[in-house]
């Protein structure tokens, strides 16, 4: 409304489409973190990136191949749905990090740039004006942005936590079921989950797993995005350790699932902007997934034309480099570290009457949900008096990004967490 009013009478404002008038920068991860930039001085918990002593984790095949790229493998222009070389070498690490996948049954991993991209063109593909996709609350704030403002889709939020150890299966039960009336249900799963770093113990895995399949056998055509951004990042033994596409893929004729996982964050390289996009489902053959692999093409085309050169050449050099998997398994074990030293501090902290962590046990983060304080107030106390730098999500979560401060700086932090929320009330 701010934007629209201030352009209102230009003719800028006359010409905007709906979209247009839609779309805003909100004020969300992106400008926190861009303000925690100029003021965290003690740490700065707000980035999505796994930094260490200040310097971004990085594989050795990355680094040391940037320099080498012979001319064709950087500005030549890719083809759209990527070079082919790197499309057959990541489906082989999808079935090898996954080996309940059917690999007959999925389609080839067309390249996109970025997850954000793949996640904004499967919404191109599958969600019209007014139709509805179900979201976990709280969830990664760019959604709302891509399936509200740019697809104008309605966005069913459930509220994947209560106060217990895990999932909330019986929220999100109601809110599946409740969708399934209608004939057809699209949902958006994220795990490890950002901002809570949840992922699902093998029993809610499989309790969600029945749940989309009770619906399809039921009659409903569900559509089930896998937002596998962090995948890999594991810290606890009895989680689900494959992605819910493994299952999903092959599980019925009416569930179509679609994976969109990539190296921004497995492999370390968030700036290089590729990922994937795979679909799977019992009740497609080759020539379907031809057909709607064609369909994808049309939005990568219409849009970025095709994905980054290079950044696909140095993929096939990293997934190929002996050196990638110690190298990943040595940082999983540094961003482990942090994780037991915030799961100890936070235990030492039972029943909090304002800070309740969300359950959390993966990936880059773990959350506050703030009870009788305003998140938002909590990070502007803690940004201005005290240099840390955190996220709000909304009004009632405070998202702490342990990917990027250095284990010996969690306990302070943490304490000054705790103690600026209680001088809050
Ligand atoms: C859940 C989730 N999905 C997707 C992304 C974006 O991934 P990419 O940088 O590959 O676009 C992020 C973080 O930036 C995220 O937290």
């Amino acid at each position: 409304m701010e934007l629209n009013s201030t352009l209102e009478n230009t003719v800028t404002g006359r010409l905007l489409s709906c979209m247009g008038r839609r779309l805003y920068f909100p004020n969300g991860i992106i400008a926190q973190s861009a303000e925690a930039k100029i003021s965290a001085h003690v740490a700065n918990a707000t980035i999505g990136m796994a930094f260490n002593r200040d310097k971004p984790l990085t594989l050795s095949a990355v680094t040391e191949n940037m320099s080498t790229f012979k001319p064709d493998e950087v500005v030549v222009y890719a083809p759209t749905a990527g070079i082919e070389q790197v499309r057959n070498i990541w489906k082989a690490s999808i079935i090898e990090k996954n080996p309940s996948v059917e690999g007959g049954r999925i389609s080839l991993p067309a390249v996109v740039p970025g997850i954000t991209a793949g996640i904004s063109y499967t919404a191109d593909l599958f969600l019209d004006e007014g139709q509805s996709v179900i979201v976990s609350e709280p969830c990664w704030d760019n959604y709302n942005l891509i399936f509200s403002e740019r697809r104008g889709a309605e966005i069913l939020t459930t509220p994947f936590f209560n106060s217990g150890p895990g999932l909330n299966m019986a929220a999100i039960g109601r809110t599946v079921r409740n969708a399934a009336k209608s004939g057809a249900v699209r949902i958006i799963l994220n795990f490890p989950n950002n901002p809570s770093g949840y992922t699902p113990t093998k029993a809610e895995a499989e309790g969600l797993i029945s749940l989309i399949r009770e619906i399809a056998e039921e009659g409903a055509d569900v559509l089930v995005i896998c937002d596998d951004a962090y995948f890999g990042l594991y810290y606890e033994d009895d989680i689900y350790q494959e992605s819910l596409f493994s299952r999903l893929s092959s599980l019925h004729e009416r569930i179509l699932a679609v994976k969109i996982d990539g190296p921004t964050k497995e492999e370390f390289v968030w700036g290089l902007r590729t990922a994937f996009l795979t679909f799977g489902s019992r009740g497609m053959e080759d020539r379907h997934y031809a057909a709607l692999t064609k369909k994808l093409m049309g939005a990568i085309r219409s849009s970025v034309s095709c994905s980054n050169t290079s950044a696909q050449y140095l993929t096939i050099k990293t997934l190929t480099d002996k050196r990638t998997d110690p190298e990943k398994a040595k940082y999983r074990e540094l961003l482990k570290e942090r994780y037991l030293a915030i799961k100890q501090f936070v235990k030492n902290m039972p029943n909090h009457p304002i800070l309740s962590p969300l359950p959390f046990n993966s990936g880059y983060f773990m959350s506050f949900k703030c009870n009788g304080i305003n998140s938002e107030i909590l990070r502007q106390e803690l940004l201005s008096k005290h240099g840390i730098g955190t996220i709000s999500l909304g009004e009632h979560f405070l998202r702490v990004a342990y990917s990027s401060v250095d284990k010996e700086k969690i306990p302070l932090m943490y304490r000054i967490i705790y103690n600026t929320a209680e001088s809050l009330r």
